[in-house]
């Protein structure tokens, strides 16, 4: 096969975006339950945005004539606390950024531009989730575990 390194890349990384896919929905289906609709809102958008993100790494893989594992990468962490679920899905992004910024550069090395173009536009992607869990881990530490409660009535109050 021509683009074998490739496609064992984007494999590897369509299977973070499927576990990422079932963490951000057990995130929030907890805060939702909860009543912190905000932040589970954010968890929901960012799930069906790293949808997208498997969508078009597995379209790759058949162009290339791979197929796609459609295997998650691991098994979900039954994280509660919304803290503790910022800081996890911070780790996340800011991991799978750097594993594309790694898959980027292999396949621009394999003559592989348009997977090259997929991750980068993926990496784009991962550093707005990862500022966007960084403001909302901020605010939590700056005004207390009240913020998110607060910020959910705001957003009742608003809609
Ligand atoms: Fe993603
Ligand atoms: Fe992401």
């Amino acid at each position: 096969m021509k683009h074998e390194r490739s496609i064992a890349l984007l494999n590897q990384a369509a299977a973070d975006e499927l576990q990422a896919v079932h963490q951000y929905m057990y995130f929030h289906v907890h805060l939702d339950d909860d009543g912190l609709t905000h932040l589970a809102d954010l968890f929901k958008r960012t799930a069906i945005t790293e949808m997208g993100h498997l969508e078009a790494l597995a379209e790759r893989i058949l162009f290339l004539e791979g197929d796609i594992e459609m295997r998650a990468a691991g098994a979900i962490e039954k994280i509660t606390d919304p803290a503790a679920m910022l800081t996890k899905a911070k780790e996340m992004e800011d991991l799978a950024a750097s594993d594309y910024n790694r898959a980027a550069l292999e396949c621009a090395a394999a003559a592989d531009a348009q997977s090259k173009q997929i991750f980068e536009k993926l990496i784009a992607d991962e550093e707005g989730h990862f500022s966007e869990f960084d403001r909302q881990l901020d605010n939590i530490q700056r005004f207390g575990p009240s913020y998110l409660a607060l910020q959910s009535f705001k957003t009742a109050a608003a809609g």
